[in-house]
């Protein structure tokens, strides 16, 4: 179960009306497309493993734990500190979380759930295992500024949680993974990994940056987001009424509706807040869990379903009780 929950956002605050003054865009265009306003951009100064130590130590302090208690971390993310040591490895070092094993996951948006599926079956086959599972992304520096398709779209941030053994009926109820690689080549960054060392040249073909067929996506991402809550609702006998909050991944306010729709979903029960942070890839879900908890939108007992999809294509849910 869910024994605490944190997050960490930092930075420039960049609204659509900033953009406006430096790409060929709108205000109108972004909210009417989107629903984001304005996103965060982390300082320069700043790590990735920065932010994710920030959210975790959050997340420690609301669960009641020490750093030296931890069993494992793990970290979605697609904008590691480098390529190697791990972000995960990092922030065990941040922590001084001394006992505990780290790594990180590569499924884009869908790394935050997949996290939280892998800690799940290390707390079943380990009740004593305590296992702090962060979303945590600066998307803005793998951004191309000059390609206004996606750099309206990324912002900044991280978010946690600390998970436990379940009690009281209370804890994960289902999940559901899912890839397709097949498609991978409709979101992705082609440079910097090992088919293309970084060069001159890769650079001069904007490589470093995230390639997105925006319309392609979100056909697949309604779809695969919808197949996803279904199953995780379906494997326990549940309907979309008896869930008490939706939290989709925020990549755009117009698939969350379309899901919501789908599962006949109320607004109240459906939390979004792509509008202030855009799309954060795998921080977008533990942000907006970690905002749900604090401002009293999901309680103790409540049943709450996380869905996303993202880059892969991977995508997965979870339905829990807080
Ligand atoms: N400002 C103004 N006009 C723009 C902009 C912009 N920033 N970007 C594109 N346009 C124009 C296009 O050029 C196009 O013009 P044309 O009709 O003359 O060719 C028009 O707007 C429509 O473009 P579309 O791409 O069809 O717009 P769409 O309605 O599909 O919205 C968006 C684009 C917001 C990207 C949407 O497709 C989307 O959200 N896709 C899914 C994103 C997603 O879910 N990603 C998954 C996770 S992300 C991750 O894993 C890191």
């Amino acid at each position: 179960m869910i024994l605490g929950t944190g997050s960490a956002i930092s930075g420039k605050v960049v609204t659509n009306h900033d953009l406006e003054k430096i790409i060929d865009t709108s205000d109108e265009w972004i909210r009417e497309r989107s629903g984001i306003e304005k996103r965060h951009i982390l300082e320069d100064e700043k790590t990735n493993s920065d932010i994710a130590a920030e959210a975790a130590q959050h997340a420690l302090t609301s669960a009641g734990l020490k750093a030296e208690e931890l069993t494992t971390i793990i970290i979605g993310t697609v904008t590691p500190d480098s390529r190697f040591p791990s972000t995960a490895c990092r922030v065990q070092a941040k922590l001084g979380a001394v006992n505990a094993a780290a790594f990180d996951v590569t499924a884009a948006c869908s790394g935050f759930i997949y996290g939280v599926i892998l800690a799940d079956l290390m707390i079943r086959n380990n009740p004593e295992a305590k296992v702090l599972v962060i979303g945590s992304e600066i998307l803005t520096r793998i951004t191309d500024w000059e390609d206004r398709t996606t750099c309206v779209l990324f912002g900044d941030g991280a978010g946690a949680v600390v998970m436990g053994k379940s009690k009281d009926r209370r804890g994960i109820r289902s999940t559901y993974m899912k890839s397709d690689g097949r498609l991978g080549d409709l979101l992705y960054m082609p440079g910097e990994g090992s088919t293309h060392p970084s060069t001159h040249e890769t650079i001069d073909q904007r490589l470093h940056y995230i390639k997105m067929k925006g319309r392609e996506v979100f056909k697949h991402a309604v779809r695969a987001m919808s197949d996803a809550a279904r199953h995780a609702l379906g494997e326990v006998g549940l309907k979309g009424s008896d869930i008490d909050l939706l939290i989709s991944h925020q990549a755009n306010i117009r698939i969350i509706d379309a899901i919501a729709k789908r599962l006949k979903l109320p607004d109240e029960k459906v939390f979004i807040n792509i509008q202030e942070f855009g799309n954060t890839s795998a921080a977008s879900i533990p942000i907006a869990l970690d905002q749900a908890v604090r401002e009293g939108r999901l309680k103790e007992g409540d049943h709450c379903l996380l869905v996303a999809f993202g880059g892969g294509f991977t995508w997965g849910s979870c339905l829990f009780r807080l």
